[in-house]
């Protein structure tokens, strides 16, 4: 199949435009690098030694999407493009709302006009809310998001479902993302944030490798085993084929799909950092601080669902994300080359 990737160059969508060669299918991607580098396409292309089509475009510019879904047939749409900062979320609201759900009117009217049935979206774990009980389950409603962010994932949900309910030939296959972590084992490519890391996994890897002098622990005192948040951890190349999964299983089907993506183990964050520290060889040196707004205690996915019905799961243990994030981490200690 040949398969347009919204967003592609980013942290992961290159991972999944390399899970997509590998497994014979042809990629195009359309990303303004608003938060990525064409170095990323350039290293997929070195690792899977096949090219990769790209236009350098915004994705709500719908004349350059069409294009890019009308220069060639393409078989399906995987929609990566949106902006994902948290805490940025909160304090620019609107250039979320617009840039999210704006990217996402914008592909779902090309590839109506294109004739393209087939879209699989990166929705996250966040749009369970605050009140799920855990393990989450694909069956639970939406739920209350505590920010902008998670409300654009949600939304963006909605009218995914109501394009299907419209159109009976669109098939959506909602992957709900828990925490993506790690790199490709060769260490080519892998997670480069713009500034200081919002995610965990980054900031570690960036103290161990002597960028930033210490961890703040996000909170000492919530009611989990140690005292400290509780996630459930997925390697990005694990999610990676569960995207050629996704995309392969949504060809040929209509109507909308959920599935979690995830290891379905919570580990905390002192069980991360030791993990770390074992698989690098390298201390972590950190604090307790305060929680951070809006965290939530503990959440992992129950991710049977995927495992029955994609025939997906996860092969790749804790230690190989903190490996495989170091690996990409110390070989490339400022991220991409920068022009
Ligand atoms: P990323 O920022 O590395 O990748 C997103 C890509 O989209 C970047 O290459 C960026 O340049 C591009 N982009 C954004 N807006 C665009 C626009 N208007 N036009 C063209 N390109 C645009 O992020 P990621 O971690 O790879 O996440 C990919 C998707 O998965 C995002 O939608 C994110 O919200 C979602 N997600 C990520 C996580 C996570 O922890 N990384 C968790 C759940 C869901
Ligand atoms: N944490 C720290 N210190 C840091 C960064 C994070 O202690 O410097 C803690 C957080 O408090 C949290 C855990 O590490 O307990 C994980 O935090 P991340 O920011 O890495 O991940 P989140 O679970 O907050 O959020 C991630 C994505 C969201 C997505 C969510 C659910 O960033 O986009 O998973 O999928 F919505």
């Amino acid at each position: 199949m040949r398969i347009l990737l919204a967003g592609g160059a980013g942290y992961i969508g290159s991972h999944t435009a390399l899970a997509l060669l590998k497994a014979g299918h042809d990629v195009v991607i359309v990303d303004n690098y608003c938060n990525s580098s064409p170095e990323a396409v350039r290293r997929v292309e070195e690792l899977a030694g096949r090219s990769v089509e790209v236009f350098e475009a915004d994705v709500r510019n719908p004349s350059a999407v069409l294009k890019s879904m009308t220069d060639k047939p393409v078989d399906g749409v995987i929609h990566f493009a949106g902006l994902k900062a948290v805490g940025e979320s909160v304090r620019m609201p609107l250039a979320y709302y617009r840039n999210n759900i704006d990217t996402t009117l914008t592909l779902l009217e090309c590839m109506g006009q294109a004739g393209i049935k087939n879209i699989v979206f990166s929705s996250s774990a966040t749009v369970y809310g605050e009140e799920a009980p855990v393990p989450y389950l694909e069956s639970m409603p939406r739920g209350r998001c505590s920010n902008p962010y998670g409300w654009t994932k949600s939304m963006m949900e909605q009218i995914l479902e109501d394009a299907a309910l419209a159109d009976h030939e669109l098939s959506v296959v909602l992957l709900r993302y828990f925490n993506p972590v790690g790199a490709h084992e060769s260490g080519r490519i892998g997670e480069d944030p713009l500034g200081t890391p919002n995610n965990l996994m980054p900031y570690i890897s960036q103290v161990a490798v002597g960028r930033r002098d210490l961890l703040t622990v996000f909170g000492g005192d919530y009611p989990t085993p140690d005292g400290t948040c509780r996630r459930d951890y997925i390697h990005v190349m694990d999610l990676a084929e569960g995207h050629v999964k996704a995309v392969e299983y949504g060809a040929g089907r209509t109507g909308v799909d959920v599935f979690n993506l995830g290891a379905g183990v919570p580990y905390s964050v002192l069980q991360m950092i030791r993990a770390f520290e074992a698989a690098s060889g390298v201390s972590v040196k950190y604090v307790i601080g305060d929680r951070r707004a809006g965290d939530l205690p503990e959440f992992w996915a129950d991710a049977k669902k995927a495992s029955r019905v994609l025939g997906w799961q996860t092969s790749r243990t804790l230690e190989d994300m903190c490996r495989d994030a170091w690996n990409w981490q110390k070989n490339n200690p400022m991220g991409y080359p920068k022009s």
